[in-house]
């Protein structure tokens, strides 16, 4: 999902990261922290705070109060490169009345385009790929110099394992953990490979320590994020040689378990599940312990074999319902989620009705869905043509927006009725009167904020819903 937001570190969160951290002295200096993309991006950016509150930075809230603005961008479809090319204006405007204000560039953006980024904005200071942020107070140097600094090198094992990441923005109740970087899948329309590079997984026991410490904290629920989190594996080779002997293999089913084991009252989510490496086994530890949410995000893209074949996804249409069933099969209740490319090269009416007849089929609970959008470099780029005119891209777009509404209102109807275990989150947007939360499966549900607090679990039967929303009574 592409969101820009806003990070904000408030003082309560950095005062509690000093005392794990040690004593961080100030530099006066402020920055100021934008993020766009997937929620791997959101997660780095609080490695990066970590970083650079170590060096005294403090967060600020306000672009025009800031020394240094650093924005955390995403490459995924051009309209994702276009929205940081327009805020990079709005910047620029406050570096034309503040000489000192410094601006850099991270993330995707800044790994695909490197050193052509700052010859295309020319107020741009800085531009540091995803796996170099520990190099960022060394490069700040560089141009406080009055040079430009730029670092773009992948690694094939940076994960910033020990690194104790700021929760920003955060609600105090949900948290995301990474446990690996990169992906080593080459599907035909995906920059993320070229962006993030080499797939690699984190050390577990790094993993279990962030989770015991968030639920320490008061967290009650982690997200394990990854691009392919199925692939994880930890001293096991791709060929499933052991690395090293004396040492524990772990694999994504047995990671999950090691965290769920936690804590009871810690709930645990992951994204992205992929449909040709999705395993029983993992479904199995799913429906062993409680507190794995039942919500599996398994993004189709496409339900014509012929186009998933050029895509490169590794998977038919057959294989992908055989995974759907698996799921049915093991947990009943279990809410499934998409993404869909309308668009792709070549994809014709009947690849269209495909993906409009899969969609019927499996009645996902939500689904993000887009148009094509061809990528620099990618395997699409190179070998097929972008032969789906816009106003068609845009037309089946709409017809598979309207599919999905149907089958998100049909999902929440039958809720209607049923009483849900919902982890409170926070305030509802709409009223001060109203908590909202979500259930194992990952729906919104909202209700009287009683005397109940960001946190805690209580039971809500469900009255009333929406396409989006649940509403209910606390039971
Ligand atoms: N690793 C995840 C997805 C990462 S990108 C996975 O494999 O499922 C998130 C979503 O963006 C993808 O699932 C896909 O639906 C969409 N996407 C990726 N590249 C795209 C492109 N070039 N044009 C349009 N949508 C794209
Ligand atoms: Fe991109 Fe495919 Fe990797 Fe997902 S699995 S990040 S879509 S290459
Ligand atoms: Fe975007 Fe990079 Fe994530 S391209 S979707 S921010 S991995």
């Amino acid at each position: 999902m592409l969101t820009g937001s806003n990070k904000v570190l408030d003082e309560t969160r950095q005062g509690e990261a000093t005392t794990v951290e040690g004593e961080w002295k100030k530099n006066g200096k402020k920055l100021y922290l934008e993020s766009y993309g997937c929620q791997m991006n959101f997660a780095d950016s609080e490695i990066v705070a970590s970083i650079l509150a170590k060096e005294g930075y403090e967060t600020t809230s306000n672009a025009e109060e800031a020394n240094l603005v650093l924005i955390n961008t995403c490459s995924i479809r051009d309209n994702a490169e276009q929205r940081v090319r327009n805020r990079l204006n709005h910047f620029n405007g406050i570096k034309k009345r503040q000489p000192d204000f410094l601006i850099g560039i991270l993330g995707c953006m800044a790994e695909r385009l490197k050193s052509q980024l700052l010859e295309e904005e020319h107020l741009v200071d800085m531009v540091v790929g995803p796996d170099a942020y520990r190099e960022l107070p060394g490069l700040i140097e560089e141009i406080t110099d009055g040079r430009k600094a730029v670092n773009v090198l992948l690694s094939r094992e940076e994960t910033y394992a020990e690194i104790n990441p700021i929760r920003l923005n955060s609600n105090g109740v949900t948290a995301f953990i990474s446990i690996m970087r990169g992906c080593d899948n080459m599907c035909a329309f995906c920059v993320v490979p070229f962006t993030r590079g080499r797939e690699r997984s984190r050390d577990p026991e790094s993993i279990v320590r962030e989770a015991s410490y968030l639920f320490q904290e008061g967290y009650r629920e982690v997200t394990l994020l990854g691009q392919n989190v199925d692939s994880y594996r930890w001293n096991i080779t791709k060929k499933g040689e052991i690395t090293d002997p004396n040492a524990e293999t772990v694999n994504f089913a047995q990671l999950l378990e090691k965290v769920a084991l936690v804590n009871p009252l810690l709930r645990i989510r992951f994204s992205t599940s992929h449909p040709k490496d999705m395993t029983d086994d993992v479904l199995h530890t799913m429906a062993k312990y409680k507190n794995i949410c039942e919500y599996i995000h398994l993004p189709v893209q496409s339900g014509s074999t012929e186009v998933l074949k050029r895509m490169n996804r590794g998977y038919s249409r057959e294989w992908y319902m055989g995974r759907i069933d698996a799921i049915r099969r093991i947990m009943p209740e279990c809410a499934i989620s998409t993404d869909t490319i309308s668009g792709f090269c070549g994809e014709t009416d009947q690849d269209h009705q495909d993906t409009i007849s899969i969609m019927k089929e499996v009645d996902y609970e939500y689904a993000y869905m887009f148009k094509y959008s061809e990528r620099p470099k990618t395997l699409a780029e190179r070998k097929f043509e972008d032969d789906v005119p816009e106003e068609v891209k845009q037309a089946r777009l709409e017809e598979v927006v309207a599919v999905q509404r149907a089958s998100s209102l049909k999902r929440n109807l039958v809720s209607v009725g049923q009483i849900f275990e919902v982890l409170v989150e926070g305030f509802s947007k709409k009223s001060d009167e109203h908590l909202f939360g979500r259930n194992s499966q990952n729906a919104v549900v909202i209700f009287d904020k009683g005397d109940f607090k960001p946190g805690m679990y209580v039971n809500v039967k469900v009255t009333d819903c929406t396409s989006a929303t649940l509403m209910g009574d606390v039971v």
